[in-house]
């Protein structure tokens, strides 16, 4: 694999979620694999567990690591062409990218979307001129439109809680006070494209994802309809997609509470994290026997570590 930016880089989905089963089991099995090798983290956002996961999976694979957080401590990037740049930002991505792959062999980004602008957060800037003008490696750790680390690490944690060979998986939109990207959500959706699961999104009106990668999903307004018999629950807040980056409805109707997991066929509680508690779910849920979201956080490494070991395995 020469780049990780989107579940499409994985040849097979199902095949790589059980080599990042069979990983886990023993995490420093290929750790000569990148000796000598340096990974560069930027991140132009905040971060826990992409941060350290990805860091611990670098070393698990004896990498070393750069980690910068590109969005307070770096000058501010220019990424158009032809610009005089007589104004804030100091620095044009050409020179950048191609100074960053000098002190490195792969560089992984964190850079979400705007949310004001959705031409350009769709056309994904940072990452591809990354890939343009660096010559090297580029994972993905959440761009504008997509967060296909999260997404793995959810596969790879369904896989080992799933009970039925086709379960129900039902993703749930919550309320938020802040306008959130809709990066987990595409990459989650995306992800259940490649799975034989019966899948459901559930949101209220307005709510409605990018049609162009929600394509033909089932979409249910009613969310105690759309968790009758479900196997999983993952949840997530997004902003408006249509009405671009606007937070449309935030009262408590739409949050995960006991009742409405009631509905389920005894199902999982997922979350990316990190997550508002008694906003997005309620404590009754996020602390119940069923929530898996900290198991999920753990498969952050192994969803890391198993993309890092294939682009070695291609440098
Ligand atoms: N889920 C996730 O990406 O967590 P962080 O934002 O803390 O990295």
């Amino acid at each position: 694999m020469q780049h990780y930016t989107s579940l499409k880089d994985l040849d097979s989905l199902q095949i790589t979620v059980q080599e990042a089963i069979e990983l886990k089991k023993n995490e420093l099995q290929f750790k000569t694999l990148g000796e000598g090798k340096t990974i560069c983290l930027l991140f132009f956002n905040n971060s826990l567990r992409t941060r350290l996961s990805t860091q611990k999976a670098a070393q698990n694979l004896g990498m070393h690591t750069i980690v910068m957080n590109f969005g307070s401590e770096g000058w501010q990037l220019e990424f158009e062409d032809g610009v005089v740049m007589n104004q804030n930002k100091s620095e044009h991505i050409k020179e950048a990218a191609k100074v960053i792959a000098q002190y490195c062999n792969i560089v992984a980004i964190r850079a979400f979307a705007s949310l004001t602008d959705k031409e350009k957060d769709n056309a994904e800037i940072v990452i591809n001129s990354f890939e343009k003008y660096a010559g090297i490696p580029v994972v993905n750790m959440e761009s504008a439109t997509g967060h296909p680390l999260q997404a793995l690490a959810d596969a790879i944690t369904m896989e080992e809680n799933k009970v039925l060979h086709k379960p129900k998986v039902v993703l749930s939109w919550a309320p938020h006070p802040k306008a959130l990207p809709h990066a987990v959500a595409n990459s989650f959706v995306e992800m259940m494209q490649f799975q034989g699961a019966d899948f459901v999104i559930t949101h209220p009106e307005g709510y409605e994802l990018n049609p162009e990668i929600t394509k033909n999903s089932t979409i249910e307004y009613n969310q105690e309809k759309a968790f009758e018999n479900a196997d999983f629950i993952y949840v997530k807040n997004w902003s408006s997609y249509k009405e671009y980056g606007q937070v449309l409805k935030t009262d408590s109707e739409w949050m995960i509470n006991a009742d409405k997991m009631k509905l389920t066929n005894n199902a999982k509680f997922m979350h990316c994290l990190p997550v508002r508690r008694n906003v997005i779910v309620a404590d009754e849920v996020i602390d119940s026997e069923n929530s898996i979201v900290i198991q999920q956080a753990n498969n952050r490494t192994y969803s890391a570590q198993i993309v890092l070991k294939k682009i070695l395995e291609n440098l």
